[in-house]
C-alpha cells in the first residue's frame, strides 16, 4: 500500500512488488505475471507493506532532550534547554553516544531517511553522517551555522563553517545515502556575513538549504527588527541566495501567509510541518491546507526535541488532529487533512528529496516497512479493510509493529 498521490492509498492486496539487484522497484502487480523471472520471492502473508518514513526536520543533538522541557516557548526555550545541550557536542565521545542511539531509535522507528540538524561542531557533525552510512540508512546531514545570538561556546565564524562543510563535502562523497545540506541555524542566530558566505556555498555547490521559517510571533517581530530590508521572512533568506535558489526546506511556517507564501510558491520551497512541535512549544497551527491550496509541498518532520516522538506515525496523527482543530476554529473554511494526505506527506512529499524515494511506482527506491497489525486488532482483522489496518497502525501502533525495514532495497536488521 502507498500513495502515488494525496487524493488516495494505491492499494494491492496479496500483490507484488519486483525488486532489482541495485534495490530500485521494477514494477507493482497485483498479479504476478505469467513469464515473470525472478531469484527470490519473498513472502510477508497478511502483514501490511508500506513505504518507509522520511522525518524532514529533526535535530539529533536534542536527542537527549526527547519528551522533557517542554514548559516554554521557542526564543527562552532555546536558550534555556537546547542551547547548553547542543554545546555537549564538541565532545566527540559524547556525540558517538547520543548519535547511534539516535540513528537507532529512527531505525526502531521505521524512518529510514531523515533531514538532520547537526551542530555547529564539525567532527560531531561527521560522525553522524558515518552512523547513518553505516546503518545504511539515508540522510541530509546539517552542520548548523550560528555565529549571534547563542554562547561563545555554540558560535562558528562563517569561515569555520565554510571550512567544515568543505570537510563534509569531501568526507561524506563516499557515502551513497548520506549528504550534507547548508544549514542557517535561523535568521536570528546568522550575521549577514555568515548568511552570504552560506549562500555564496549554495551557489557553488548546488547543495540543498534547510532551515527555520516563521514558528513563533516573537520569532517573526524580531526577525523584522534585525532585517529591516526584507519584506517578510522568507525574503530575508531569499536576498542571501538561501530560499529556493537550490531545494530548500524551511521548517514550520506557522505565521507564513502572502507574499510569504507566493514566495514559496515561486521558488518552490518546501514546507515541513512539525505539528508535534508547534503544539508542545505553543507556536501555532501551521496553515497547512493554505499551502497545499496555492500550491507548496508539505512534508512532515518530529523536530525532536520540539517535538516529543521520533515516531512519524505520530507526527501524521498530530498533523491530522491539529487540521481538525484549525478546521473547526476557521468554521470550516479549510478543510482538514486525511490519512492519505498525511501519508504521501511522511513518504513521497519527504522521499523526493533523495531522489526517487518514498513510494511503490516503477523506479522508485524500495524503501519499506512491514508491518505486523495483527494484535492491534485480533477479532477485526479479517473484515478489515487495508485501508482501515493502516489507520489502526497510524493510531495505536507503535515500534513493536514494525517487523522488517528495508532502505534501497536492502534490510536493515540492526542498528
Ligand atoms: N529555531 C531555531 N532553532 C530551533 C530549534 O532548535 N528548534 C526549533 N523548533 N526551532 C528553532
Ligand atoms: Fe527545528
Amino acid at each position: 500500500m502507498f500513495t502515488s498521490s494525496p487524493t488516495h492509498f494505491d492499494v494491492y492486496e496479496r500483490g507484488y512488488i519486483a525488486v532489482d539487484d541495485c534495490g530500485i522497484i521494477q514494477g507493482v502487480y497485483h498479479t504476478l505475471p505469467e513469464d515473470f523471472a525472478y531469484d527470490q520471492l519473498v513472502d510477508f502473508g497478511d502483514k501490511l507493506l508500506i513505504p518507509a518514513m522520511n522525518d524532514m526536520h529533526v535535530h539529533a543533538p536534542q536527542f537527549a532532550n526527547m519528551g522533557v522541557a517542554m514548559d516554554m516557548q521557542l526564543l527562552p526555550w532555546l536558550n534555556t534547554y537546547v542551547f547548553p545541550e547542543e554545546a555537549k557536542f564538541a565532545d566527540e565521545a559524547y556525540a558517538e553516544t547520543i548519535y547511534h542511539s539516535f540513528v537507532s531509535e529512527l531505525w526502531r522507528q521505521g524512518t529510514m531517511r531523515a533531514a538532520v540538524f547537526a551542530t555547529v561542531h564539525t567532527l560531531a557533525t561527521h560522525i553522524l553522517a558515518r552512523t547513518f552510512d553505516e546503518a545504511g540508512m539515508g540522510a541530509w546531514i546539517g552542520l548548523v551555522g550560528m555565529d549571534r545570538h547563542a554562547p561563545a561556546n555554540l558560535c562558528n565564524t562563517s569561515a569555520e563553517w565554510a571550512a567544515g562543510i568543505q570537510t563534509l563535502i569531501d568526507s561524506l562523497a563516499s557515502m551513497p545515502l548520506v549528504k550534507p545540506i547548508i544549514t542557517p541555524r535561523f535568521i536570528p542566530s546568522c550575521t549577514p556575513e555568515m548568511l552570504r558566505c552560506m549562500g555564496e556555498v549554495a551557489k557553488q555547490t548546488l547543495l540543498p538549504v534547510q532551515s527555520h521559517l516563521s514558528e513563533n510571533k516573537q520569532e517573526i517581530a524580531w526577525v523584522k527588527e534585525l532585517e529591516p530590508e526584507s519584506s517578510c521572512y522568507g525574503d530575508a533568506y531569499y536576498r542571501y541566495g538561501l530560499f529556493g535558489q537550490t531545494p530548500t526546506l524551511m521548517a514550520h511556517c506557522c505565521y507564513t501567509d502572502g507574499e510569504e507564501l507566493q514566495l514559496m510558491r515561486e521558488q518552490n520551497v518546501y514546507a515541513v510541518h512539525c505539528p508535534t512541535s508547534n503544539c508542545n512549544l505553543a507556536s501555532g497551527i501551521a496553515p497547512v491546507r493554505k499551502l497545499l491550496q496555492q500550491g507548496v509541498n508539505v512534508a512532515l518532520g518530529s523536530d525532536i526535541a520540539g517535538g516529543h516522538h521520533l515516531s512519524m506515525f505520530r507526527v501524521m496523527q498530530y498533523a491530522v488532529q491539529m487540521s481538525k482543530l484549525q478546521y473547526t476554529a476557521s468554521d470550516g473554511k479549510y478543510p482538514f487533512l486525511t490519512l492519505s494526505e498525511v501519508f504521501y506527506m511522511a513518504t513521497k512529499v519527504g522521499g523526493s528529496l533523495f531522489g526517487k524515494v518514498g513510494s511503490f511506482e516503477k523506479g522508485y527506491a524500495f524503501d519499506a516497512l512491514v508491518i505486523d497489525d495483527l494484535c492491534l486488532s485480533p477479532h477485526h482483522l479479517i473484515a478489515s479493510s487495508p485501508i482501515e489496518r493502516l489507520e489502526r497502525f497510524v493510531y495505536l501502533g507503535d515500534d513493536r509493529h514494525i517487523q522488517h525495514r528495508f532502505c534501497q532495497g536492502k534490510e536493515i536488521k540492526q542498528v
